[in-house]
């Protein structure tokens, strides 16, 4: 017998914790910088609602009906299927391995501020403290390392205990602060200027790589495409109403995003910070936020133990996918297993670290830094590519009649059956693969330029 989650709450708050993470507080703001605002946040709403939740729905009514690990999953209908379960299981180790990279600055942050050293307005300071910290290899590889290692032990405490327990406590926890931050951000002086470039898109703005972004985004920061929500959904309990949990989870994570958006956009322009300025935008910007209200000091300390929380449960979800496919497919023994795969990300992982080390030549390829390389080759490439496979797999191998009878199980009457079954079978997969041929052609050349 399956391990199943304790409650239903106990389901939606880790799948909304794997899919609440370093994308929507972190990589989402910073995107929507670099993209040039409005467009692509519109870009992305629309594609969260036309592809996010009709996969969101296939993927966690495909892991309860067949009660498998996404390898498992694909495997026990078709044969042929079965290597969209390795696909996903390879990309969880290239996420992970630039992930932790991020989840390390993180944990670096968290010292600086228990330190004092982030209270501070001026830019250049807090700019300052940024490119020290990727200047220097060691302290980079160090607190990879030991985001890694909390990832590990937490898994090894076992899913539910470790899971579900503490995101019942800790993700109201981030949503209140991020509501306050964003509440002080838009107080700033200027910070109309924010809300201007976040919500009034330019319409024109709008090119093929742009919508690549994008959806590339949406999964990335939905956890779809890798088979964590299948694995997540293989422990629920029949009863559950899954139409109702798929549309609260890209609720809930597209609410955080936005917010997040809110707290740093309005503060990159009130503090004069640049919008193009890259991954460093969350570190960079927020700290000054904070500096500039009442009992700041705590509240940036805090805000990075929940950042770290929100990292790990979306890294322990990642980490998940891998172990269940060696333990429930090549008989390994979970804790070993557990420990063999978080030493190979560690060791993917160094180099993604180290290639932003002063653009440090020896870690890229072509035009782009193996951090860059592992980001796109997820976010565009193989999250993408197991996104298009989901939808042709659930719309055409498995059928769409066959899930709704999986989501009915549950005594519901699935209104949406036949909107949500030509969204899968057309729709998606069309819109998807369109996506991907620029995103194949984008990738290749970036490697060769
Ligand atoms: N959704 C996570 C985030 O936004 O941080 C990242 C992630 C987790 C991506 C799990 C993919 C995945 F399978």
């Amino acid at each position: 017998m399956r391990e199943q989650w304790s409650s239903k709450t106990g389901f939606v708050l880790a799948a909304a914790g794997s899919a609440v993470g370093l994308g929507n507080l972190w990589k989402f703001p910073y995107t929507v910088g670099m993209n040039g605002g409005g467009a692509y946040v519109a870009l992305y709403l629309l594609f969260v609602l036309l592809i996010g939740m009709p996969l969101m729905l296939a993927a966690i009514t495909f892991g309860r009906k067949t009660q498998l690990s996404v390898f498992g999953a694909y495997k026990s209908i078709s044969r042929r299927w079965a290597f969209v379960g390795a696909l996903a299981v390879i990309c969880g180790f290239f996420i992970l391995a630039f992930y932790s990279t991020v989840g390390g600055w993180v944990l670096y942050y968290l010292q600086a501020a228990l330190r004092g050293q982030l209270n501070t307005i001026d830019p250049a300071h807090l700019e300052a403290v940024f490119s020290q910290l990727l200047a220097s290899p060691i302290q980079l590889i160090c607190y990879q390392f030991i985001f890694l290692l909390i990832t590990l032990v937490i898994v090894l405490g076992g899913i539910r205990k470790g899971i579900e327990k503490a995101s019942k406590l800790m993700m109201p926890a981030l949503f209140l602060l991020l509501i306050i931050i964003a509440v002080r951000s838009l107080t700033l002086e200027g910070s109309m200027e924010g809300i201007r470039f976040l919500f009034t898109p330019d319409f024109s703005k709008i090119t093929p790589d742009l919508a690549m972004y994008a959806m590339g985004q949406v999964f990335f920061s939905l956890s779809i495409g890798m088979g964590v929500m299948i694995t997540y959904g293989s422990y629920l309990d029949k009863k559950v109403n899954l139409v109702q949990s798929a549309v609260m989870i890209p609720l809930l994570d597209t609410a955080v995003a936005l917010i997040a958006a809110l707290a740093t956009i309005p503060a990159v322009f009130s503090f004069g910070f640049e919008a193009g300025e890259g991954p460093g935008m969350m570190f960079i910007t927020l700290p000054a936020v904070f500096a500039s209200m009442p009992f700041g000091q705590v509240f940036v300390i805090l805000f990075f133990v929940l950042v770290l929380f929100a990292a790990l449960t979306s890294s322990i979800s990642m980490l998940e996918v891998a172990i269940s496919y060696f333990v429930d497919e090549k008989k390994f023994q979970r804790k070993s297993s557990a420990i063999l795969i978080s030493i190979a990300i560690f060791i993917m992982g160094i180099p993604a670290s180290l290639s932003l080390v002063a653009k440090n030549q020896l870690f890229s390829i072509g035009s782009l830094s193996i951090f860059d390389l592992y980001d796109k080759l997820t976010s565009n490439i193989l999250l993408t590519t197991g996104a298009f496979l989901l939808s042709i797999f659930i719309g055409w191998v498995l059928k769409p009649e066959n899930a709704i009878q999986e989501i009915e199980a549950s005594g519901i009457h699935f209104r949406l059956a036949k909107v949500w079954s030509a969204l899968i079978k057309y729709i998606v997969p069309v819109g998807v693969l369109i996506i991907l041929i620029q995103s194949y052609q984008e990738f290749i050349s970036a490697l060769l330029r």
